[in-house]
């Protein structure tokens, strides 16, 4: 089967890459060739796909049994999508994400039927929009999408709601004995999933016909209280967690950027009902507990310095958080 992903590269699809080729994929990486990834086997091609003309050219000639949309994060990215890959792919596949879901939840339990509702983050509204874009071009010519709807997934990333996405910031105050922030009292219930469990259940979607016109969430059935998130990653390094219990509000309030991912997702407790990525893909099931994989996490951290890295804007931002709410309420 011949797959582009555009992107790839990034923190759950280089695991997904990995796997693809392992399963004998002819994977084409489409992205600008940033980051020092290595993916032996891949046909790189580079370009920055919001220039359509240039990834046009990049994909001369190229057709695809599936294409699987990385990064579109806005209904522009959907219709460049369309336009490019229109009579160019059996399947394409758009990566959305499970903030869609109604905010606040009205059950608990969220399956693919849940109402796509989410008035407190923009990030989540613009993925509903993508969905509704692509949708609509199934319905219109049938052009052949499939959603797929990631929640909190990790592999070379920490999954936490506040400490700096994307580095190795908490884990830095950790290791130094400084205090984290766990949002409202660390009791709410949440989903972490590792990258080699959502890219099981995403493989069985490719060249899927069945799956075509279906959008799915792919997560595991492990529940964790975000207390044990913490603690686990604690665990993991070896350390003694000092956390430091703050409402959502009120971390919205000190740092506003963050108050879209609390309040349209993390303070909310969610429950994944993963029925229908296990029918479509007989056999899936996500077998990486949290205690296991996140010590993969760490023992990828550790391997090498220049992956620890520090964000000192969140380093401070959480600093800042702490003492506002200690002159608050101290
Ligand atoms: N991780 C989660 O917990 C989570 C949860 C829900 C949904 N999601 C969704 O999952 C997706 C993230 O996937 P990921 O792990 O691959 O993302 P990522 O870590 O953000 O990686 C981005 C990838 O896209 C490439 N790229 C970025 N800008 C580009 C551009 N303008 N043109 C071409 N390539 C570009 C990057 O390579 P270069 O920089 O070299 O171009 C890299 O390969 C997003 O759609 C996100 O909304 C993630």
């Amino acid at each position: 089967m011949r797959a582009l992903f555009i992107g790839g590269t990034g923190f759950i699809s280089t695991a997904v890459s990995r796997m693809a080729i392992a399963e004998g994929f002819e994977l084409y990486l489409l992205n600008r060739g940033l980051r020092p990834v290595q993916l032996p086997g891949a046909h790189s091609l580079t370009a920055d796909v919001h220039r359509e003309e240039d990834a046009r050219a990049a994909l001369q000639g190229l057709e695809f049994d599936v294409v699987v949309d990385w990064i579109a994060f806005t209904p522009d990215d959907i219709d460049r999508a369309v336009a490019l890959f229109r009579g160019r792919t059996k399947q394409y596949v758009f990566i959305s994400s499970a903030s869609v879901y109604q905010k606040p939840p009205a059950h608990y339990l969220i399956t693919e039927s849940t109402p796509l509702h989410n008035p407190y983050w923009e990030y989540a509204q613009n993925k509903i929009a993508c969905e509704q874009r692509s949708s609509q071009a199934y319905r219109d010519d049938g052009f052949p999408v499939t959603i797929v709807r990631p929640s909190m997934t990790y592999d070379t990333n920490l999954p936490i709601a506040v400490g700096g996405w994307g580095t190795y910031t908490l884990a830095d105050r950790l290791e130094r004995g400084l205090p984290i922030i766990v949002h409202g009292d660390g009791s709410s219930l949440w989903v972490v999933t590792h990258a080699d469990d959502f890219g099981r259940g995403l493989l069985g979607l490719l060249g899927n016909e069945r799956a075509v016109g279906q959008a799915f969430h792919i997560t595991s059935d492990e529940v964790l209280t975000w207390n044990q998130i913490y603690q686990t990653i604690a665990d993991a390094l070896g350390v003694e967690a000092n956390i430091v219990h703050i409402p959502s509000d009120f971390i919205a309030s000190v740092a506003p950027h963050l108050s879209g991912s609390l309040l349209g997702d993390k303070t909310w407790s969610v429950v994944f009902d993963n029925s229908k990525i296990k029918t479509f893909v007989p056999g899936f099931e996500a077998t990486i507990p949290f205690r296991e994989g996140i010590r993969r996490t760490m023992a990828w951290f550790a391997a090498d310095a220049s992956r620890r890295c520090v964000d000192t804007r969140a380093d401070a931002e959480m600093d800042h958080i702490l003492e506002a709410y200690a002159a608050a309420f101290g």
